[in-house]
């Protein structure tokens, strides 16, 4: 599978959400490369496929406050395909497939999922935004630790 880089065609123009999905695309990124066949890395493996979980929770409650806050109109719809995401994660995750399936399938999850995601329904945000109202005082950029 191609890797797949964060790029302008995500950009958002909301400093805050923009700056979290360059951090999902580096941590995708890592799972992307991760070398499966070093059985060493067991559980560096394990750490990344979590901090994936983790951070996908952290930004999509960060993106819920931030749609909350503009009186985003599709929010409910949004927060339950953000559910359906972090539960499918999950459950990859925690199964007691090889690592290597898991990889593949969480590759191929995110994806169909994440990456559309972000294509098809925060574009709505930056749409919604861009007709609704000025950008909010709140749209700043956070300084985040490099992955
Ligand atoms: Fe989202």
């Amino acid at each position: 599978m191609a890797t797949i880089q964060w790029s302008e065609t995500y950009r958002l123009g909301i400093g805050s959400i923009d700056t979290q999905h360059q951090r999902l695309f580096k941590i995708i990124e890592k799972i992307n490369v991760l070398d499966m066949q070093n059985p060493s890395l067991k559980n560096e493996v394990r750490e990344i496929f979590y901090e994936l979980s983790d951070y996908m929770k952290k930004h999509f409650y960060d993106e819920e406050c931030h749609m909350r806050r503009i009186d985003f109109p599709e929010l409910e719809h949004h927060q339950t395909m953000h559910h359906k995401m972090i539960h499918q994660v999950n459950e990859l995750i925690a199964s007691k497939l090889p690592l290597e399936m898991i990889q593949t399938k969480l590759k191929f999850a995110i994806k169909k999922t994440l990456i559309e995601h972000i294509i098809h329904e925060d574009m709505k945000i930056k749409r919604y935004q861009s007709h609704n109202r000025r950008p909010h005082h709140d749209d700043f950029v956070m300084e985040l630790p490099q992955v």
